[in-house]
């Protein structure tokens, strides 16, 4: 009911257009470039700005996605020929909350698109998180990546044991990483400071902790067979998990019942759960369900991580909406390190920019901003995971991101945009509040460098992972 009278007093403003419609999109990521590029594509005279809080484009692209998966990051490619175009420019160095308020950059446009992603993880919200030993998949992630504020991480990789928390795409994209040889890791781009910090690791097992059971594992087939082919390396899971399941594997959705019975064939056939088949001196990593974590425990003369206290759970209801219930019984798992990879979490990035005090999220319909009193704010939108929450692929993401194009050429057709006060942001943002922007051609000169860099170590590239030595090269291309 109240989204009705939004919608009518939304649809009662006008505003007339003249010259380019003029969007902001916050946020280099897959939400940002897909955003500017279907309105490039819908329509003719437009111009996007796509501003990024690093000198540096596509997120979590960049500083997300495996190096061992360089085809999910050939997106890139289109981006370059979108952020090239005349009607599209990238300003980089620029951080929303940071540098300019929301206020400051709406009345130079039509239309600004909150792009901003998940810049946090999620916490388990249990005694010991801050354990020595213990580490957000999202720094793990960034450490590996090479984003800035991560680079410096230096995870202590000397015991045997690892636990992943999560049955998450990123939980496994995690235990890969500590499990490949490194010799297949060297011609990835991820940094040499994580390839060398890997080749000296120890850790042999990596068991990953889930929640839920076989049947509620948010993490992809291909992915889980990648898994399951990693050299010098067994897959451990226990077949009893499947007994109770085996006999609904054929009223499963096809997606849910192909990976139930690859984890199926695995426990079962793949290797001896008893471990009599386990290759001598190899790595294993395996899955474990049903346990949540409750506790974190130190070791009381070292202070560091020495097991993680897991309550085991059964569940109540069935198939995706199946919830935890705890059985009150708990078992101690001996670990030497442990990543919580339990999701990202969007956060607020100014005062003024509207967003859900629990979840993070940019209250929208279709990715129209709603305010508090769920009234649409004219001319602001969201794409990508401020929009959706942090789950979904590339593919989805870009799906979303359309939508909001879409419903910005709607609103724009129909005259509900306000029409923008100002001139250029770029001069406010370089000659009144002082920021170093960082332009599309800059960080072309970035990138060579970084592929220069690459090509003497037979790498795709090395990343820069220090702020200061990127803008150095920025400053001396010029
Ligand atoms: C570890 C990991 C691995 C993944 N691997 C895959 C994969 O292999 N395949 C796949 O399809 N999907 C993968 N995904 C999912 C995919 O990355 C997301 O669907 C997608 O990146 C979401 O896009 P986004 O633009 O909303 O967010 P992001 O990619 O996070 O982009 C947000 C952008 O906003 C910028 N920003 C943040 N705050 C500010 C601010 N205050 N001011 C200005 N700019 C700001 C950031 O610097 C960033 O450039 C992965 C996700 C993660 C976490
Ligand atoms: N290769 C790829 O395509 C790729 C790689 C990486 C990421 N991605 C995508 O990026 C998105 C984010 O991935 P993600 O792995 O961060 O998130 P995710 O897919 O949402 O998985 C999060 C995992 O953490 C668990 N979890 C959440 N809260 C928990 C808690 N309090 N205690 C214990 N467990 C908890 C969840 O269990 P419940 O189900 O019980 O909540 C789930 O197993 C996903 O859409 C993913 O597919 C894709």
């Amino acid at each position: 009911m109240l989204l009705t009278v939004a919608c009518c007093r939304f649809a009662s403003s006008t505003a007339s257009s003249t010259g380019p419609l003029r969007v902001c999109v916050i946020g280099s990521g897959p939400a940002g470039f897909y955003t500017a590029h279907q309105l490039v594509k819908r329509i003719d005279d437009v111009h996007v700005d796509i501003l990024d809080k690093f000198p540096v484009p596509f997120g979590l692209v960049r500083f997300g996605v495996a190096p061992d998966h360089p085809e999910i990051k050939n997106c890139i490619n289109q981006f370059t020929v979108l952020a090239r175009k005349e009607q599209c420019r990238f300003i980089g160095n620029v951080g929303l909350g940071q540098d300019v308020g929301l206020a400051q950059l709406r009345p130079h446009y039509h239309a600004v698109v909150l792009a901003y992603g998940a810049e946090e993880d999620k916490e388990l919200g249990i005694p010991g998180e801050d354990t020595p030993g213990v580490y957000s998949a999202r720094s793990f992630v960034g450490w590996y990546n090479g984003l800035p504020e991560h680079r410096q991480l230096d995870p202590d990789l000397s015991g045997e044991v690892g636990v992943v928390i999560g049955h998450g795409n990123v939980a496994l994209d995690v235990a890969r990483m500590l499990l490949t040889p490194v010799s297949r890791l060297k011609t990835t781009d991820m940094c040499t400071h994580a390839i060398e910090a890997l080749a000296r690791s120890r850790v042999k097992q990596v068991r990953l902790v889930g929640r839920r059971g076989p049947l509620q594992v948010a993490f992809t087939i291909k992915e889980l067979r990648e898994m399951t082919k990693l050299p010098h390396c067994s897959t451990l899971i226990d077949p009893s998990y499947f007994h109770s399941i085996k006999s609904l594997l054929s009223e499963l959705p096809r997606p849910r019942r192909r990976i139930t019975e690859l984890m199926l064939s695995v426990a079962e056939n793949r290797y001896d759960y008893r471990g009599d088949k386990r290759p001598a001196g190899g790595k294993e990593w395996g899955l474990s369900f049903l346990r949540s974590p409750v506790e974190i425990v130190s070791s009381p003369t070292t202070g560091r991580l020495d097991s993680l206290r897991l309550e085991i759970n059964k569940l109540q209801g069935t198939w995706d909406s199946a919830k935890v219930v705890p059985t009150g019984e708990f078992e101690d798992m001996e670990c030497d390190l442990a990543i919580r990879s339990i999701g990202y979490k969007t956060v607020r990035v100014g005062r003024d920019v509207p967003c859900d005090p629990v979840t993070g999220i940019v209250p929208n319909v279709a990715g129209r901003v709603l305010d508090r009193n769920k009234s649409y704010i004219r001319g602001l939108y969201c794409s990508g995971w401020v929009k959706t929450g942090p789950v979904g692929v590339i593919l989805t993401t870009m799906n979303k991101a359309y939508e909001t194009a879409e419903v910005i050429q709607e609103d724009f057709r129909s005259g509900t945009l306000p029409e923008p006060e100002r001139g250029d942001i770029l001069e406010k943002l370089n000659n009144e509040l002082g920021v170093d922007t960082v332009s599309f051609s800059d960080w072309e000169n970035i990138d060579r460098h970084e592929v220069r860099e690459g090509e003497k170590k037979g790498k795709p590239r090395e990343k820069i992972v220090d702020l200061t030595q990127m803008m150095d090269i920025v400053h001396k291309s010029r």
